[in-house]
This record gives C-alpha cells, structure tokens and sequence, in this order.
C-alpha cells in the first residue's frame, strides 16, 4: 500500500513517529540515534525511516513546512499506517525573554489563526491541545534526564514574513498571547484529535524576536541532541 505522498508498504513504520520538520534532520536522528534503520519512503525527498531506540521500533519521517505539509503527512500515516502516537521535534521563535535559544519546549497548546481545522473538520476553535498522555510522559522524562524543559504556549503562524505594516511580532504576540511561534502543531494536534490518535510537540529555540540572536543554520540541525533524546525516551516509554 502506498498513498501519493508516501512509498512505504503497511508494517513499514513503527507505532511511534518522530516527526521534525526538515527531511536531512530526520536522516540525521535515524542515522546518530537509531539501530537497525530502515529508509521508508523517499517521495518528494520527505524522507521516513524506521529503525529501533533501546530495542523498541521507532520511526522517524520529515513533516515539510507548514499546516498544509505536515497535514497531509501526519493524516496518512495516522489513517493508513496505523501510527499511533506523533511526536513532532521541531524548532520555534521566541516571544519572550522567559525563552531563549536552545531552550527546550514542551507544547501546552498550539494556537492559530489558520483555516486548517476549520475546513478540514468543521473545528472552529483557534487553540488546540496536544494528547495529555504524552504530554505528562515527556514532562515527566524531562525532569528524569536533567532537561530543563519549559511548558509553553505555540503560536502556529501561516507566515514567515510579514510586512512592516502588520506591527512586528509585538502585534502578533498580543493578538495571540503566545510564548514562541514555529508552524505546525495545530495542524498535527488537529489531526490526532479527528482520528483519535496522539500528538505532542517538543521545540528547541532556534531564535529570539526579544533578543534578535539566532543558532546559525549550519548548526541547526546539531544543536537539537537535548529535544531528540527527550523525544526518544518519551516514544518508548
Ligand atoms: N521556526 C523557527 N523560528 C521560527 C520563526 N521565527 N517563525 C516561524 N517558525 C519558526
């Protein structure tokens, strides 16, 4: 069985799928944080793997960017692959100065402005929350491995840029009462909910609107070790 976005064959990809937004990140943490890695499907480059993480089958597969990508990627492997549980690690800007580059969030709910739920599944609330179970499970690791994990409201924006007109990320903050923005979770925890599945997203701060400093792109993909762990003990446990 194949969907017109994903090659792999049903039993392809484990009950839990690590999903960061970047195909190459999620070659990455097959290839530094897996055993036995299977590669599962390449269409469109979207690249899915599936391997083990202390013995225990876990996969992990690239969302893309934004709420229309990771839909569509999150519903399949939901509705046709059987998946579980998603587990999106992707990385977000700050709002505020209580979050600072390479901290650690833990989703307490994503809001959006976007269309998403509301024409895919009539949802007409603009803040949604990820699975709770997951959630605590992380939250709890967190404290466990020593992460410094903070809990905190996603803006899930439709935009990267906006014009000078729109009044900065100050406006945007205040309509939004967030704590740092990335571009996904609403549509992924949008999705658990309609099908009856789990969700949690774990950010790492790439950069700060207070602050204006960013990790440089080069270094992205390596600065995110703390999130990938806390994610992989959080998948299988
Ligand atoms: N992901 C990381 N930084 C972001 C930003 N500034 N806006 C939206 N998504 C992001």
């Amino acid at each position: 069985m194949a969907t017109p976005h994903n090659e792999a064959k049903k039993g392809d990809f484990a009950k839990t799928v690590l999903m960061p937004g970047d195909p190459l990140r999620a070659k990455f943490v097959a290839e530094n944080f897996l055993e036995d890695v299977k590669c599962v499907n390449t269409v469109r480059n979207c690249l899915g793997f599936t391997g083990t993480y202390k013995g225990v089958p876990v996969s992990v597969m690239a969302s893309g960017m934004g709420m229309p990508s990771i839909g569509i990627y999150s519903y399949e492997l939901y509705a046709f692959y059987d998946v579980e549980n998603i587990i999106r690690i992707g990385s977000a800007g700050s709002y505020t100065d209580k979050l600072n580059v390479l901290d650690v969030v833990i989703s307490e709910s994503a809001y959006s402005d976007s269309t998403f739920a509301k024409y895919t599944n009539g949802v007409e609330e603009k803040t949604l929350y990820p699975s709770k179970k997951i959630n605590d499970i992380a939250i709890a690791k967190a404290k466990e491995l020593g992460i410094d994990a903070k809990v905190a409201k996603v803006h899930s924006a439709d935009q990267f840029y906006t014009a000078p007109e729109m009044g900065g990320w100050q406006a945007v903050k205040e309509r939004c009462q967030c704590d740092c923005v990335e571009m996904e979770s609403f549509a992924l925890f949008n999705n658990a909910n309609m099908l009856g599945k789990n969700a949690t997203c774990m950010l790492t701060i790439s950069d700060s609107f207070v602050t204006s400093e960013e990790i440089p792109a080069e270094d992205r993909q390596k600065s995110f070790t703390e999130m990938m762990k806390l994610a992989l003990e959080t998948a299988i446990a």
